[in-house]
């Protein structure tokens, strides 16, 4: 499928999917929701993609938010319609996307686009990253999973005040309370989104996806995650990247698995 908002391409087993709005702030319209959803399906199905690096255009922005423009006019059933497709359709595909997922965060990270970033597995910063949940600015509150994620990451009363004030946060002080894994200079940002993406690639793919899943089990209201990680565990010696794993640690050869 031909994109009009994102840029995809496969690599070396990294998908890269940039957001490519740079004159909106790479802002959420629907369209480019909707083709963000057929990318991680796509990543999601391909054998060949170990990981996805998700970043946004130009250099001033990872995302800056849903695109305002598109919803200033919606009553209350709208903004739930918009609100549920929105999860389903990406945000909640993302976070349970059995292949690691990589936030390059290149400049503004606000409300969907921190939504976004905070639904990816890992957080990259560039040095000049600005992150935030504004929308209660806006009269509104977080709906792309939001008021959940960031308090599953940095606490309750730290997801308060950043929803509550509206402030944004600088990528130093996003380090300092654990909702981004590294910060880097922006020239190695992507570098750095790679290097841990190199190192995802090497290793047992389905094992990763039973990580994620296992991992993914403790935020679920409804699965008790120790149970979900029972089974995992169990399942992943019927694979081939069992065997593959623990005869090349015997043979002391480095393995090569085939997500079998
Ligand atoms: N939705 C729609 N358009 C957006 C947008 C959004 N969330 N964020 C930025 N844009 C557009 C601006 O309207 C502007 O378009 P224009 O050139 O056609 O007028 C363009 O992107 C550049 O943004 P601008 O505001 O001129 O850049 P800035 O450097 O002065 O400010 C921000 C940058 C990020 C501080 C500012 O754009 C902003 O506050 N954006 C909205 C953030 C937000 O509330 N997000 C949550 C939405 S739920």
């Amino acid at each position: 499928m031909a994109y009009q908002n994102i840029l995809s391409e496969v690599r070396e087993q990294i998908l890269y999917i940039t957001i490519n709005r740079e004159q909106k702030l790479n802002a959420l319209n629907k369209a480019t929701l909707a083709e963000l959803s057929d990318v991680i399906s796509f990543g999601t199905m391909q054998d060949q993609v170990r990981g996805i690096l998700l970043t946004g255009a130009g250099g001033k922005a990872f995302v800056a938010g849903a695109d305002i423009s598109e919803f200033s006019g919606y009553d209350a059933e709208q903004g739930e319609a918009l609100a549920r497709t929105g999860q389903e359709k990406v945000f909640n595909a993302i976070e349970n996307c059995p292949k690691p997922i990589v936030a390059a965060i290149n400049g503004f990270a606000l409300g969907g686009g921190l939504e976004l970033a905070l639904a990816c597995h890992i957080r990259v910063a560039s040095a000049n990253a600005k992150l935030g949940l504004p929308e209660v600015s806006l009269g509104l509150i977080p709906g792309y999973g939001g008021t959940q994620r960031l308090t599953q990451v940095v606490g309750r009363g730290k997801a308060i005040e950043m929803i509550a004030t509206a402030d944004m946060i600088s990528a130093d002080e996003a380090k300092e309370i654990g909702l981004v894994n590294y910060v880097v200079p922006q020239t190695d940002l992507i570098t750095k989104a790679e290097e841990i993406l190199n190192k995802i690639k090497q290793r047992a793919p389905l094992a990763i996806a039973a990580a994620i899943k296992s991992v993914n089990s403790t935020f679920a209201y409804d699965v008790n995650g120790f149970e979900t990680e029972i089974k995992e565990f169990g399942k992943c010696f019927n694979t081939e990247d069992f065997k593959e794993g623990t005869t090349a640690f015997l043979e002391k050869r480095k393995p090569t698995f085939s997500g079998k």
